[in-house]
């Protein structure tokens, strides 16, 4: 019997997929299961550089670059990607971050500019994108799936992350209204939170937090793809409007001794 694998002739664009971090982990996920990927990021080496290793392994790919904040690069994207990908499946929004962005300050500190900034790259641009990509799933008739990268920051309290968390927060609720109104159109829209994940933006941060996270250690980037692919994937087609929490148990574990 011929192996399917999750993925196959899925055509995914995955914006902010040129990163050293999740965003890469993704790109390689999502053509391991068997997608043809279009890698958008404003860093259009990175882009290129993902593109590269795909293909090298024979994948077909191709890189796009822009930047999320401009509402034209963002359409282009989208548009590109679909150009060069003969129509688009799955949309995978991964740019997004505070401490990337703008200092990490308490609250009463921040700049109003900052929080600006950090609503923008984390919450604006997805909302556009995902209208974007709506109005495209609708035109071809094939039904769609989005997956929002979030993080437990969007649900748990964040000292000196008050934007990050209040835009992941909108995230997640642009998902469960993305479910209620085009569920019947077979699109759906689902968030990945990840907790404490091991990429550049947390390396010095990692001995101080690990004994806070009831597994141990930090989560992968490859782990958090992992549940990106299974949501974009026909296997998760019941399964809409909802939130995948990858954070090792941090946001069960209460104040009380095991
Ligand atoms: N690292 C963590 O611990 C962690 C935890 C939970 C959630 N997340 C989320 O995961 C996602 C990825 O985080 P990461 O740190 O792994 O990043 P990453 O390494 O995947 O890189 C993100 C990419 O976004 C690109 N980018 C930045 N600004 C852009 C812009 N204006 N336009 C287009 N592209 C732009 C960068 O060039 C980079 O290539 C973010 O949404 C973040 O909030 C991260």
């Amino acid at each position: 019997m011929a192996v399917v694998s999750r993925l196959d002739g899925k055509r995914v664009l995955v914006i902010g997929g040129g990163g050293g971090g999740i965003g890469r982990a993704i790109v390689r996920s999502c053509a391991d299961a068997g997608a043809t990927v279009a890698v958008a990021d404003l860093d259009a080496a990175r882009a290129a550089e993902a593109v590269d290793e795909l293909r090298a392994a024979g994948r077909v790919a191709h890189a796009l670059s822009g930047d999320v904040r401009s509402g034209g690069q963002l359409d282009g994207m989208i548009v590109g990607a679909a150009e060069r990908l003969g129509g688009l499946d799955t949309l995978v929004t991964v740019v997004g971050g505070q401490v990337a962005f703008v200092p990490a300050v308490r609250l009463h500190e921040m700049a109003d500019e900052d929080w600006e900034t950090v609503y923008d790259v984390n919450l604006r641009y997805v909302a556009r994108a995902v209208r974007r990509v709506l109005r495209l799933f609708l035109e071809q008739g094939t039904g769609g799936s989005i997956v929002g990268i979030g993080s437990v920051t969007g649900f748990m309290a964040a000292p000196t992350q008050a934007a990050y968390g209040a835009a992941k927060a909108g995230l997640y609720s642009l998902a469960r209204t993305v479910a209620a109104e085009y569920a019947a159109d077979g699109i759906r829209m689902n968030v990945v939170a990840g907790g404490a994940i091991s990429t550049a933006v947390n390396a010095a941060s990692s001995d101080e937090w690990v004994p806070e996270i009831p597994a141990g250690r930090y989560g992968t980037s490859e782990e958090v793809a992992a549940a990106a692919v299974y949501l974009a994937s026909d296997e998760a087609r019941y399964i809409t409007g909802q939130q995948i929490v990858l954070d090792g148990g941090v946001s069960v574990r209460g104040p009380f001794p095991g």
